[in-house]
């Protein structure tokens, strides 16, 4: 018999390797206690939070809590079935209705999760003889939806306008193409120059999707996302969001002005074939959504936030991921596994928890350290966080 697990050999050893170095699993924290959105407490003692994506700080905003306990009362538990079937409540429309007035677009779609929208979306619309075209960076739920689906796949060197564009004029002009965008890299924190690739995909006759998952709620003026801060949402034809992150609960989402866009509550798989998101998260969400388009103080305090994050690490001498903050992910780079483990450690140490990343999930083989920040983290807060990088930087010989 050939053991099927034999393939995972080199990552059982590699993760063997770190752990009897004595470091403490970066994978494995528990949070025993959450206070608020940027404390909880780990390991007994209570932590920083600067590695969730919770942008805007909706977990605990009472209002969402009050909607939640609500739903529970009065709806019960979960639907106990797919959307299409006995799985669509009034909250799931309510949901909806929420996101059509957040993007001011024609149609949304609700989805059981982010990673669940992409796979549906860009396995059903992308179909045999089209092409998928894709930043080389693109999330794995992307990469996993033009897996699912019969398009052939066509990557592009990450965020290069030319490269995209090269790859388009290829193309038979007849074909069916679809171009994957994201709003914000979540892994560098960077953002897409989305308006000239929008440009030059539109040129080429293909359909955009973006994925603005790590900018929803924050970047833009109205929380739209980077395709609205850059002016071009207009243009894009297929949205892709989540309620993990700045919405703070879970969910994904697809919003679109496209004529026929209702056809696909019956044909994309990644929608029927699934239970529906219980009551209690649709009114969480819906509720979130709602105050989200009024959220521009926040917004407004997230950018300050980021940019005295990014600025105060890069003056310790940390090397980042941009050469300013371009979002709220600000990812320090580590010269390696082993200290990136060691460096995360410390942190730890010093009550800080951040997100430790590592290949496949980062680009260029990179280990990061990934920051990101919320709307409720004080100012002071950041000083904190400061001094904690600079002490355990220190200690680690990441920093002088
Ligand atoms: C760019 C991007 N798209 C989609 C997703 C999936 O979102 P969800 O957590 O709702 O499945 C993520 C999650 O990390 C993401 O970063």
């Amino acid at each position: 018999m050939t053991d099927l697990f034999s393939k995972f050999d080199p990552l059982i050893q590699q993760r063997e390797t770190l752990l009897a170095t004595g470091v403490t699993d970066p994978y494995n924290l528990v949070m025993e206690k959450v206070i608020s959105p940027t404390v909880a407490i780990c390991n007994g003692r209570e932590t920083i939070l600067l590695g969730t994506y919770n942008y805007m700080g909706m977990t605990f905003d009472p209002d969402v809590i009050a909607a939640g306990k609500d739903a529970l009362d009065k709806f019960g538990a979960g639907t106990t079935g797919s959307r299409v079937l006995n799985g669509t409540y009034q909250g799931h429309k309510e949901c909806e209705e929420a996101l059509k007035e957040f993007y001011a677009m024609e149609h949304a779609m609700v989805f059981s999760t982010g990673y669940q929208a992409n796979l549906g979306i860009i396995s059903t619309i992308a179909g045999k003889g089209d092409y998928v075209i894709l930043d080389i960076d693109s999330h794995a739920s992307i990469y996993d939806g033009c897996a699912m689906g019969n398009a052939e796949i066509v990557a592009f060197r990450h965020n290069d306008v030319e490269a995209l564009e090269k790859r388009l004029k290829r193309l038979p002009p007849e074909a069916g193409k679809l171009v994957v965008l994201e709003g914000v890299y979540s892994m560098l924190g960077d953002v897409a120059p989305l308006k000239e690739m929008i440009r030059v995909s539109k040129e080429a006759g293909a359909m955009v999707l973006v994925d603005e998952a790590h900018s929803m709620g924050f970047i833009g003026e109205n929380g739209r996302g980077v395709a609205e801060a850059q002016g071009v949402i207009d243009d894009v034809d297929f949205i892709i969001g989540t309620f993990s992150k700045s919405v703070g609960t879970v969910g994904g989402f697809c919003v679109s002005n496209h004529p026929k866009f209702e056809i696909l509550r019956l044909v994309c798989r990644p929608y029927v074939f699934t239970a529906s998101l219980p009551p209690s998260v649709v009114a969480t969400a819906a509720t979130s959504i709602r105050k989200l388009i009024h959220g521009s103080n926040k917004r407004a305090h997230l950018w300050e936030n980021s940019k005295v994050l990014h600025k105060g690490l890069r003056d310790l001498g940390f090397t980042l991921g941009t050469v300013e903050a371009q979002s709220a992910i600000i990812a320090v780079i580590m010269p390696d596994l082993e200290k990136g483990a060691m460096m995360w450690e410390a942190l730890l140490d010093e009550g800080l928890y951040v997100n430790l990343a590592r290949p496949p999930a980062t680009p260029a083989n990179m280990t990061l350290l990934r920051c990101s920040l919320c709307a409720e983290h004080s100012i002071e807060q950041v000083g904190e966080i400061l001094g904690r990088f600079e002490r355990a930087g220190k200690r680690i010989g990441i920093i002088g």
